[in-house]
């Protein structure tokens, strides 16, 4: 790997006046956080009145204090829960990680809050070095932007181009891209697109089956019979090597590989979206954990990196005009992006003995205990690195929503994934302890046990 590039943040950071007052700053916010709670009255008309601003109720009535400490968070009102989804993947190191705070409040200070292309600053530069370093040879170029779906926009217009006059994609049934028109179409769920305009332009293919010993010839069938259809008119296949919002499904190598190749020899770009499986597997990227290095033309990664990007090719380099945008993403972001990068490579979290592939066993034990305890309650269980699900009962969606309320009273945060069945989704920490893994299990099983008892189910 290539020399480690000097962070130009740290000589600040490392300035005994700089750090120091990031320190103070840091502690009297936090203690403040602390100290301001809401009544149960008052937190109860904030979460309403929040939910009337945005013109229907929040899914679960959360209010954060801004004060946590790894796995846990602590509410508005006073109350601490136990946070195994990480606001679907942001808090990547947890709640309140001091190291993160004292780098996002130096980059803070430097300027207004956000960054743009015609001015970068010291910590886009950073960043772009540290993830064209991470991402391999062959990924030449990055542009930053701020939500996932820009970068995911990004691409399609950098694939496009270099494509033209290819103008369809093919995605994976059950596939979540995000929620701009183009993208709400590559997303492979009615209800997310209702009213929409459609292009007509995507074309999809069965995500593996682990199941069906048949998967792979099944989905390679798929695709050459698009191929076969509309020659010279499929710019790019789009892999989401792990459906997050599907139901954290894992796409195996074999079959990944299969399909990608098949992609290549047809001269279509093979555009890997790791917006939600970045920083969570035991490789930075997904597609270097599974070793398909050698496939991938485009990736998107965002969520923990607490902004996005898209990285290239050379060959898919675009011309000028096609992409930018005001805002590459806010400087705190940018600054705390890239020291999340180098703690998951200094703290020993990457590589197939990193800390990140120990958890994924850790979290596999935990619940092949609770399945030996609940089988009936716990099925279908999957998961790689940090991200995990499993499907309570038959993923009845009244009842996984039961679930996640029972387990939230009971003071753990999980979310849903996928449709039917709704899976019980975690997105953990990588630097939860095993006293909070054992803690959130216990829940879990409590939550489990009220609902089956409510609702008549066996465990
Ligand atoms: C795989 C994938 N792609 C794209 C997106 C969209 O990202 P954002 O919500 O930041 O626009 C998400 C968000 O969940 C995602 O999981």
């Amino acid at each position: 790997m290539a020399r480690r590039p000097r962070n130009p943040l740290k000589p600040l950071l490392d300035c005994p006046r700089v750090s120091e007052a990031a320190e103070v700053l840091v502690a009297a916010v936090q203690d403040e956080c602390r100290e301001r709670v809401l009544s149960p009255e008052a937190y109860a008309r904030a979460v309403a009145e929040l939910g009337r601003h945005r013109g229907r109720p929040l899914f679960l009535p959360l209010l954060a204090s801004g004060a946590g400490r790894g796995a846990r968070v602590r509410l508005a009102d006073g109350r601490t829960v136990l946070d195994f989804i990480g606001g679907i993947g942001v808090y990547g190191f947890g709640h309140a990680d001091r190291d993160l705070l004292r780098a996002a409040v130096v980059a803070a200070a430097r300027d207004t809050a956000f960054q743009g292309h015609l001015l970068p600053g010291p910590e886009y530069h950073h960043l772009t070095r540290l993830l064209r370093r991470f991402a391999g040879r062959r990924l030449r170029h990055v542009w930053l932007s701020v939500s996932g779906a820009m970068a995911n926009e990004n691409a399609l217009k950098i694939i496009f181009q270099k494509h033209h006059p290819a103008d369809r994609i093919v995605a994976f049934e059950g596939a979540f891209a995000g929620r701009t028109t183009t993208l709400a179409e590559i997303t492979d769920k009615p209800g997310f697109r209702e009213g929409l305009p459609l292009r007509g332009n995507v074309l999809y293919v069965p995500f593996e089956d682990p199941s069906d010993p048949d998967s792979t010839a099944r989905s390679l069938a798929a695709l050459d019979a698009h191929l076969a259809r509309y020659p010279g008119r499929i710019a790019a296949m789009l892999f989401e090597i792990v459906q997050g919002e599907g139901g954290v499904r894992v796409g195996g190598r074999e079959f990944l590989a299969a399909l990608m190749a098949r992609c290549r020899e047809a001269g279509v770009a093979v555009f890997v979206d790791e917006v939600q499986t970045f920083g969570r597997t035991p490789e930075l990227f997904a597609f270097r954990t599974l070793g398909l290095e050698e496939y991938v033309d485009v990736v998107t990664v965002g969520k923990m990196l607490q902004g996005s990007a898209v990285l290239f090719r050379a060959a898919y380099n675009p011309r000028p005009g096609l992409v930018a945008g005001t805002f590459a993403g806010a400087t705190a972001g940018m600054a705390v992006g890239a020291r999340i990068l180098e703690k998951l490579e200094e703290e020993g979290y990457l590589g197939p003995e990193g800390r990140i592939a120990v958890l994924e066993r850790r979290v596999a034990r935990r619940f092949e205990a609770l399945e030996r305890r609940m089988p009936g309650a716990v099925r279908e269980r999957s998961g790689i690195g940090t991200m995990h699900a499993f499907t309570p009962w038959d993923g009845e969606p009244e009842t996984t929503r039961a679930v996640i309320r029972a387990a939230l009273e009971e003071g753990l945060l999980v979310f849903g994934a996928g449709s039917r069945p709704l899976r019980i989704r975690m997105l953990l920490p990588v630097n939860v302890t095993d006293e909070e893994l054992e803690a959130g299990f216990t829940i879990l099983e409590k939550a489990l046990a009220r609902v089956a008892e409510s609702r008549g189910l066996a465990c």
